[in-house]
């Protein structure tokens, strides 16, 4: 694997490739891997003759009282990680090298309206506009033919599909599913932030995410009661909840009685950390409809 630290030299070494026609992956990381993070590229190695991956803890879709200062960053551990996963070539560039020396304000953003302003955007605000600013540099530094995010951070790639669409990006999405702990807690690297026994807990969230998808699927309850009964569960194994929402899995707007494809999606906080994980599931509508009113016993 070669490490390339300045967008002319990534470029340099892409375009013999890319003249070969050689297929390009992209996965955009912002590093401290783990295996959530080598599925995207163990996908892409596998489907792609060249696989970049890039590792850049972006400033811009951190807010002011975020944890940009103290985000994990292990360039050594991912480089080792990177050595053996088959990825070609790893992107490192510094925050001057993808924004120049004007402050952040002065730089141009790449924006996807509503979407970006729903649960994670309503709690970070201008954090998606982060995200598909630099996402939209590295697609047009690197000009990846697919590129992989992972569906732990769902609404991320629903704001990208809508993104790529929007902008005719010639790129194909792969959207990889969630890799666990054994626990069933998603693997983050804001995992670190956390003690033995407050993992125990954040695992929790998941099983909760699972029972509401089963109650779901059984139409046991109306939608907003199970919203309720959710956030009763995550408050009571002492994790302060952001949001939680049933929601079209396509749209993210609020489940309702025709919705087919359903994400349920949470942020919760344990202690400082905050988490987010989701559930997408299918409903099949042919023969029953959800109460509106609810069944609850
Ligand atoms: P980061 O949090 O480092 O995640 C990089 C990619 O890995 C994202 O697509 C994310 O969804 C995926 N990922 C993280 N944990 C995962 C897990 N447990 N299972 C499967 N995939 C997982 O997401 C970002 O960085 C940034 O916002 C980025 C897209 C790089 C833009 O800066």
């Amino acid at each position: 694997m070669e490490i390339r630290k300045t967008i002319s030299d990534l470029r340099q070494s892409l375009v013999w490739h890319q003249q070969q026609r050689r297929t390009v992956g992209l996965v955009p990381t912002m590093g401290n891997l783990h295996r959530g993070h080598m599925a995207l590229i163990k996908a892409a190695v596998v489907d792609c003759d060249i696989v970049v991956t890039s590792i850049f803890i972006n400033p811009l879709q951190f807010g002011p009282d975020e944890d940009l200062a103290s985000y994990p960053h292990t360039p050594d551990a991912d480089i080792d990680l990177l050595q053996e996963s088959g990825c070609h070539y790893l992107f490192m560039p510094s925050a001057t090298e993808m924004y120049g020396k004007k402050t952040t304000d002065a730089n141009s953003i790449v924006k996807v309206p509503c979407l970006s302003e729903l649960y994670c955007g309503a709690s970070r605000p201008g954090h998606f506009n982060g995200v598909t600013t630099v996402v939209s540099k590295l697609f047009n530094i690197v000009h990846p033919d697919i590129a992989y995010f992972g569906l732990k951070d769902y609404q991320q790639f629903v704001i990208i599909r809508q993104l790529v669409e929007d902008l005719c990006f010639p790129i194909k999405l792969v959207g990889i599913e969630t890799v666990r702990e054994a626990s069933g807690l998603a693997m983050s690297s804001r995992n670190n932030y956390m003690d033995s026994q407050q993992r125990c807990i954040a695992a929790s969230l998941y099983r909760t995410l699972r029972f509401m998808a089963d109650q779901v699927k059984q139409g046991l309850y109306s939608i907003s009661d199970l919203e309720n009964q959710g956030l009763e569960q995550i408050m009571s194994i002492g994790m302060k909840p952001d949001y939680l929402s049933i929601c079209n899995a396509r749209t993210l707007e609020p489940a309702n009685d025709e919705t087919k494809d359903f994400a349920i999606l949470a942020a919760a906080f344990i202690g400082s950390t905050r988490l987010i994980d989701n559930v997408r599931f299918q409903l099949d509508r042919s023969g029953e409809m959800l109460s509106k009113s609810g069944k609850s016993s």
